[in-house]
């Protein structure tokens, strides 16, 4: 009895310790606790893939966008490489800008600009006026009200530009550069143009003025060894040109000015280096034009009238005065202008002139030996200055550089012939010694 007691004691025990035990695994808060959390985490994870699956879609698709863009964009530019000389003869727009400052006779170049120009939308016509000078601009306002193609902006910097007393007789040429400064950016970087046609407001225009620019854009398009085009011949006397060639063009490796066409790509590399002032010779160094050349005419499309201006009346009566305006009506865009282009235009150029027989300066104006082509020969800055008075020509030289040079060569129409002024040594570069 003692014993069958004792064992219901002990089931009693360990029942009652197995129900402690369930119980207690039952309520055990740890464990439920950890179920939850991990139920949580799955959801958590699970949301999160979802997530990184939609962002990987997106991020796909924004991949496929900039693929997309990245194409677009190359196809464009190469396509505008192609096409440039097409593209460029097909719809150009050609503004003219026109310098003004405190002349009313700008009303002369106006007139001219509009009475030649065959195409308000494809020149239209920019006029930006330094000087605040009222009645100047009231003679442009008269021009702009009634042609939505005739503009006009004001150079807005009027302050006095500081400068050292040496440099004062000179202001004017620190206000025409700055003035350049801003028509430019207007033109190229506020109205974004491609390329513009620059004159000043003492220049009269031949009548095929714009047919020149438009006929020989192609060139400045085509050939990179060509930064400008101008209209200027700088010996462009009627004693020094070739009456019957009003269609002869040439390259030259000085800066002629007064009527000249430039690019905006040019315009961007030139334009955080331009100079305080004297523009123009600053042009005349390769150094700041990387060596290229311009493009001139045989006989000049510009000529000016403009006694009274910046450089005085001198330069005007020993040379302005006597230049010739073109008067012959040239179809440029109809002619082959590619004999200009470096490729051909070197070799043949220093071929023929090496080629021709030698003369001096006086058998020349003497008319003696011969009627054809001839070559005369210099060898320093003296003898080719010499020379060049003798026939007539300007005599000056800027960065070493002869007016109207092309590699060293000046060439012009004497006494019925043409007549190129050479070294008689191997040309390799123009020396800053010069001049
Ligand atoms: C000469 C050159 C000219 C060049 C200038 C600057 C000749 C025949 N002329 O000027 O091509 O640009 O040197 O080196 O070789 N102007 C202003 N602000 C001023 C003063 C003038 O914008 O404060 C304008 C004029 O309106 C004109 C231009 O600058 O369009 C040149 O001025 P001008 O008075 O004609 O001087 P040039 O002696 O002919
Ligand atoms: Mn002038």
């Amino acid at each position: 009895m003692r014993l069958y007691l004792r064992k219901i004691l002990i089931l009693c025990v360990v029942l009652v310790f197995l129900w402690f035990v369930v119980s207690l695994v039952d309520e055990f808060p740890v464990k439920k606790t950890s179920n939850k959390y991990a139920d949580q985490l799955e959801s958590k994870i699970m949301q999160l893939e979802r997530k990184l699956d939609n962002q990987l879609v997106e991020s796909g698709k924004l991949l496929e966008r900039v693929k997309d863009h990245l194409k677009n964009k190359q196809d464009s530019a190469s396509k505008q490489l192609e096409n440039n000389m097409a593209f460029v003869e097909e719809d150009p727009v050609l503004p003219v800008l026109v310098i003004a400052c405190n002349r009313i006779t700008v009303k002369r170049c106006l007139e001219n600009l509009i009475k030649f120009r065959p195409d308000k939308e494809t020149f239209p016509i920019i006029v930006s006026q330094d000087c605040d000078h009222e009645p100047t601009y009231q003679v442009i306002e008269s021009f702009t009200q009634d042609d939505p193609t005739i503009t006009v902006v004001k150079q807005p910097d009027q302050s006095v530009i500081p400068l050292e007393r040496a440099k004062v007789k000179f202001r004017g040429y620190y206000n025409i550069a700055r003035h350049y400064k801003f028509a430019l950016d207007h033109v190229f970087v506020k109205l974004g143009h491609e390329a513009v046609i620059i004159v000043e407001d003492d220049l009269d225009i031949s009548s095929d003025f714009y047919e020149y620019f438009l006929g020989t854009f192609p060139l400045l398009n085509s050939d990179p060894s060509i930064w400008c085009v101008s209209a200027w011949n700088d010996n462009g006397k009627k004693e020094l040109v070739e009456a019957a060639r009003p269609e002869l063009l040439h390259r030259t490796d000085f800066f002629p000015g007064l009527g000249w066409m430039l690019r905006r790509d040019t315009w961007a590399s030139l334009r955080a280096r331009w100079p305080a002032a004297f523009f123009d010779d600053w042009l005349r160094n390769p150094e700041n034009t990387q060596g290229r050349a311009c493009i001139r005419p045989e006989i000049s499309r510009t000529y000016s009238f403009g006694k009274v201006g910046v450089s005085k009346g001198l330069f005007f009566d020993l040379h302005l005065r006597y230049m010739q305006l073109n008067m012959e009506y040239v179809e440029f865009t109809k002619l082959n202008l590619t004999y200009l282009l470096k490729d051909k235009y070197d070799h043949a150029f220093t071929t023929l002139v090496y080629s021709l027989p030698e003369a001096t300066a006086d058998e020349v104006m003497a008319g003696q030996g011969g009627e054809g082509a001839v070559r005369v020969p210099y060898s320093t800055a003296k003898t080719y200055q010499r020379a060049a008075k003798r026939l007539g020509l300007m005599e000056d030289f800027r960065s070493g550089i002869p007016r109207t040079a092309y590699r060293g060569i000046v060439q012009c129409y004497v006494r019925g012939r043409r007549v190129y002024l050479a070294p008689d040594f191997l040309w390799t570069r123009y020396d800053p010694a010069w001049g």
